[in-house]
């Protein structure tokens, strides 16, 4: 059987000793000469060595992980969002640890709990409900983390805001634009601190052009197809002539309700989305909904987190990132 070639062979070839060996292969060796540099890794490379991970590990106390929680993966905005963060941090050589937690803050908990423990270098964290304590624990461990989307900010970390508030209102006053005044709000009950800005953008245009809310048009479901699909009679029942689905998986879920009552879309209801998901090109018709920079939200997350990890007294970073409007064909005058 072929012998595994350790860091006392290395050392041995090298004529150096197993310390100088293990720190100068972790980048901790400047105090060495360059002779005795040289002579290391020529025969690390003559060996074939290469340092065990989690041996190596032990000296850096770096993983070059991170950890990534989001509430639902199943949702194409999170893959996109994903997608985002795996573009940085394989090119930096990090590895993301992805979680999708749903609403669930126990299993929250016991993930921070556990990574901090598995030595993970930073969080990237998008989940709403989080422990303020926990948080505070986290500084206080000087563990890197960064807050955005469904996260409440809580101004004691890096953090990335989209601008949800102003993107509830062009939403809403796109519709007002096209001539409707009974305009419905499908969201989650209890909403994340994002969604709630959208809300608040929806209630600011309402006003703004003097059209009273009323309380049947606020539709409270799950934040996702089924939710939407599931209050397709509420929305009916409203007697509302557009709606602004604070995502688009809802306003998908309408699409099928609608279809099913033989209704259609835009000439029965209007709907605008929020996000831009790749599939709302897809669909007929194609939706009109508020893009998020989805990508971009995920390579800032990691950059930012990965600054971080690499600078940890560096001023604490606000990123705020711009929304827009895509118009398409699930919006019609009236
Ligand atoms: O589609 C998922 C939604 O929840 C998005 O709007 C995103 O911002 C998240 O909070």
């Amino acid at each position: 059987m072929v012998r595994k070639v350790t860091i006392k062979d290395v050392a041995a070839l090298a004529q150096t000793s197993v310390t100088t060996v293990s720190l100068i292969l972790n980048h901790k060796g400047q105090r060495f000469s360059s002779e005795t540099i040289d002579r290391v890794h020529k025969a690390q490379v003559e060996l074939g060595y290469s340092p065990d991970y989690f041996a190596q590990n032990m000296v850096n106390k770096k993983t070059r992980t991170i950890a990534v929680l989001v509430p639902d993966i199943n949702n194409p905005f999170f893959s996109e969002f994903i997608q985002g963060i795996e573009e940085v941090a394989y090119r930096e050589n990090f590895i993301p640890l992805i979680y999708s937690v749903g609403a669930n803050n126990q299993k929250v908990d016991y993930y921070l709990k556990e990574l901090i423990r598995r030595n993970v270098d930073g969080f990237i964290l998008a989940v709403s409900g989080l422990d303020i304590n926990l948080l505070a624990q986290l500084s206080t461990q000087q563990m890197p983390y960064i807050l955005l989307d469904q996260s409440e900010k809580q101004h004691q970390s890096d953090e990335i805001t989209v601008q949800d508030l102003m993107g509830g209102q062009m939403a809403t006053d796109y519709l007002i634009e096209h001539g409707h005044r009974k305009i419905g709000i499908v969201l989650p009950a209890n909403s994340a601190w994002n969604i709630d800005q959208r809300l608040l953008g929806y209630r600011e245009a309402l006003a703004a052009h003097d059209i009273n809310f009323q309380d049947d048009w606020l539709i409270n479901t799950e934040l996702s197809k089924k939710g939407g699909y599931q209050v397709t009679n509420q929305v009916i029942a409203s007697g509302v002539t557009a709606v602004f689905a604070v995502n688009d998986e809802l306003a998908i879920g309408l699409y099928r309700g609608f279809a099913e009552h033989q209704l259609n879309i835009p000439e029965n209801l209007s709907i605008i989305g929020y996000d831009n998901v790749d599939w709302c090109e897809y669909v007929t018709p194609k939706l009109t909904t508020i893009k998020q920079p989805i990508f971009e939200l995920g390579q800032e997350a990691t950059r930012l987190l990965l600054d971080r990890i690499a600078d940890p007294d560096k001023p604490i970073q606000q990123r705020i990132l711009a929304v827009s409007l895509i118009e398409r064909d699930s919006v019609q005058p009236i």
